[in-house]
């Protein structure tokens, strides 16, 4: 059964990674006066999104050839399950773990390195990435990996994994979901090798998980063009069509600024929660570069949990990733009042 946050509805949800300062104002006046003066709602999209690829094209500063509108950055990895027909999937464990469910039912084998624990993060050794090295020059592998990665909040510089994947004979898909709430990651998508595909999502910055918008982005035209045939026609929704091309296209400046402004505000929570939670005596908070943290509660964490659910608030239980075991538990950064509460929480519940 697929697990995901959010799926509980609370008071404060922790557990959904999304940007505590979204959604943008912008967006929602853009999507009232799409509805109200535009009929959007009867109008089947553009069905080869020239508006929205155009938008996008400005707003990443890319060349619009080289992206293609997805519904949602997950539909990437499944396009790339029918597009390229791998024996294998190899993936870099924890990590989001929806294409696993997709393998499975596909009879598609799943292979991974794995993350590890060093210090207060995590890291991918020199010998698992010499092993990653041996695994894809099979053509017949794809590897997965999303960066920086969700669940541990770590990140693999992109020159480092570029020049890695350069020699692999499969293909390989970053999911670069978080890229724009992370301080240390380029805004822009860095043009990959012809065998590297890049995922982005609209969800996480924009914090609109329902509206359902990323994109594809690729050096190589064909990758390009068969990712564009088999897609579903109409795959993205004429509302985040239409309203995200003009946000991204009337509003260029102040959306940069508001991702600017996330990004600030992100790290400086990130540090603000990260204290408050060691000092309420969770016992492993780990480095992030992300807007959300890892942490291990050991043995605490399912009374924890139950005693947060009491008092309406979530957090992601992490024991369904592949490669944690119980215990570790994720925590989306959210405004001040709301870290501050779940720090007060958290340490009474610790306490008790
Ligand atoms: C790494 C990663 N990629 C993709 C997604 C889904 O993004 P989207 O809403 O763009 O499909 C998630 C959602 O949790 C995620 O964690």
């Amino acid at each position: 059964m697929r697990i995901h946050g959010g799926s509980v509805r609370a008071r404060l949800d922790f557990s959904v990674n999304t940007n505590p300062l979204g959604p943008p104002e912008e967006l929602c006046k853009v999507l009232r006066d799409i509805c109200v003066l535009e009929d959007v709602l009867k109008r089947y999209p553009d069905y080869s999104y020239r508006d929205l690829r155009r938008g996008l094209s400005h707003f990443y500063g890319i060349d619009e050839d080289s992206l293609l509108p997805l519904n949602g950055s997950s539909e990437g990895f499944t396009l790339a399950l029918l597009a390229f027909k791998p024996k294998r999937v190899l993936s870099i464990e924890p990590t989001f773990g929806d294409h696993m469910l997709a393998c499975r039912s596909l009879g598609i084998e799943s292979i991974y390195i794995q993350y590890r624990e060093q210090g207060d993060g995590f890291t991918v050794g020199e010998e698992d990435l010499e092993r990653l090295e041996k695994l894809c020059r099979d053509p017949y592998t794809i590897i997965y990996m999303s960066n920086p990665n969700n669940p541990t909040g770590a990140y693999i510089d992109l020159e480092k994994l570029y020049s890695l994947l350069d020699g692999c004979r499969g293909y390989a898909i970053i999911d670069e979901a978080y890229a724009e709430l992370c301080d240390i990651c380029p805004f822009k998508p860095i043009e990959p090798p012809g065998n590297v595909l890049i995922l982005r999502s609209l969800t996480k910055w924009l914090s609109v998980p329902g509206l359902r918008l990323g994109f594809l982005y690729t050096s190589s035209k064909r990758v390009l063009r068969i990712f564009d045939d088999i897609r579903p026609p109409w795959n993205v929704n004429s509302l985040a069509e239409c309203a995200v091309s003009k946000l991204l296209t009337i509003y260029t400046a102040k959306m940069r600024g508001f991702i600017e402004r996330s990004r600030v505000y992100i790290a400086g929570e990130r540090g603000f929660l990260s204290e408050g939670l060691r000092g309420a005596g969770v016992p492993r908070v780990y480095r992030s570069v992300a807007n959300y943290i890892l942490t291990w509660f050991g043995d605490k964490a399912r009374k924890t949990l139950a005693g947060l659910a009491k008092r309406g608030i979530s957090l992601r239980d992490c024991s369904s990733f592949a490669g944690l075991g119980e215990g570790y538990l994720r925590i989306s950064i959210r405004g001040r009042r709301d870290n501050e509460e779940l720090i007060t929480s958290i340490r009474d519940l610790l306490k008790s």
